[in-house]
């Protein structure tokens, strides 16, 4: 259990130099909109700082999200991060299986109490024989590990907002963390799966700053989920100019013209994923040429169709995405008007 090893002797060990480090830290920092000079404490905090003690528990899950952070292309700071913090319990990744697993979360808990983060993938279901680890309920896993708490951050959809698993018709009755843990704070850091930068942003300034981030109306850090996904596409000057894919193997598309027409959600989508990318800023997809599908929105699978555009009114109802999102939808498909009735406009007129 004892691993005194700071986040610095972890970087050491594994080749990370200071500059890459520090790197991370300003980008982190900024990206959380810190103030200036954040990032050199930060990166003095973090280096110094010892194993925190965190307790993941994947319920309802595809293991997708682990996947995202601990697959990725290199050995990055980020998942170097997830290595350093993720040792007293973790159902996929835990060398100790059975009895001795539990001890182990318990005695964590006990230890650590009122100072230790609860991670969560998967949502929870309400069916207690649909889902049970060492004989416990997941619901019950869930409450007893937050009993003491410090707060709880929900990787990905399902936990956050219950994901693919309360899909009509939800057969196993899941709910997200929140349906049942009402008395701690909990951020959410939806997608599916999640970005692994806005993972480790949250964590990076809860073990530096001792405070979560500021969130949005759905739970989300503001500096990760703040921005719509269609504002930051390379491809909007297509959007705005009304040159839409119409098929995936049109000319338009192979002209990298807008998806909005092959279902792209990301005018009612709040990601970073425009901006920061996957696997270290290689891509992400809708520059692989599909749509964005909304994963990191609550109830994406039920508001229609992959591949039915945003216009169709269904993705989003004005309860669950907020006004804003919705208002950007509007705007969008507007101005996707607009601009066809300009280009037919403009053929018109040369045609005459
Ligand atoms: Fe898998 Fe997506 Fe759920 Fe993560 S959010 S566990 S990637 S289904
Ligand atoms: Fe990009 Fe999708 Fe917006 Fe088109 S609809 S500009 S592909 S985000
Ligand atoms: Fe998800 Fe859309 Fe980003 S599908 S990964 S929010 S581009």
């Amino acid at each position: 259990m004892a691993y005194e090893a700071t986040f610095g002797d972890v970087l050491r060990s594994q080749g990370v130099s200071r500059r890459a480090f520090l790197k991370f830290c300003s980008t982190t920092a900024s990206l959380l909109a810190l103030p200036a000079g954040t990032a050199t404490a930060m990166a003095e905090a973090l280096s110094e700082t010892r194993r925190p003690s965190v307790i993941w528990l994947s319920f309802q899950e595809c293991t997708g999200c682990t996947e995202a952070l601990t697959r990725s292309h290199a050995p990055t700071i980020e998942n170097l991060m997830f290595n350093f913090i993720s040792l007293d319990y973790h159902h996929t990744l835990q060398a100790a299986a059975g009895e001795a697993a539990e001890h182990a979360r318990e005695e964590a808990e006990r230890e650590n109490a009122g100072k230790y983060l609860v991670l969560v993938d998967g949502s929870v279901p309400m069916l207690e024989y649909c889902s049970t680890v060492a004989g416990i309920s997941n619901k019950a896993m869930l409450e007893d590990a937050c009993t003491n708490a410090a707060a709880v951050i929900n990787i990905g959809t399902c936990s956050a907002y219950g994901g693919i698993p309360v899909a009509k018709p939800n057969p196993t009755q899941a709910v997200s963390v929140g349906h049942i843990i009402k008395d701690k704070p909990i951020v959410n850091v939806p997608g599916c799966p999640p970005m692994p930068l806005a993972i480790t942003g949250v964590i990076a300034q809860y073990l530096t700053l001792g405070k979560l981030p500021e969130l949005d109306h759905l739970g989300r850090p503001v500096a990760f989920f703040g921005e719509n996904i269609h504002d930051r596409c390379y491809r909007r000057p297509f959007y705005d100019r009304g040159q839409f894919a119409e098929t995936f193997d049109d000319e338009g598309a192979r002209k990298g013209w807008c998806l909005y027409k092959l279902g792209c959600k990301a005018p009612v989508t709040y990601n970073a994923c425009a901006h920061l990318k996957w696997n270290n800023g290689v891509s992400f997809p809708i520059q692989s040429g599909h749509g964005c599908l909304g994963c990191s929105e609550p109830g994406f699978w039920d508001m229609g169709g992959v591949y039915e555009s945003v216009a169709t009114g269904k993705f989003g109802d004005g309860t669950r995405l907020g006004a804003a999102a919705l208002a950007g939808a509007a705007l969008g498909a507007g101005a996707a008007v607009l601009a066809r009735r300009k280009k037919a406009h403009v053929h018109e007129e040369d045609a005459g």
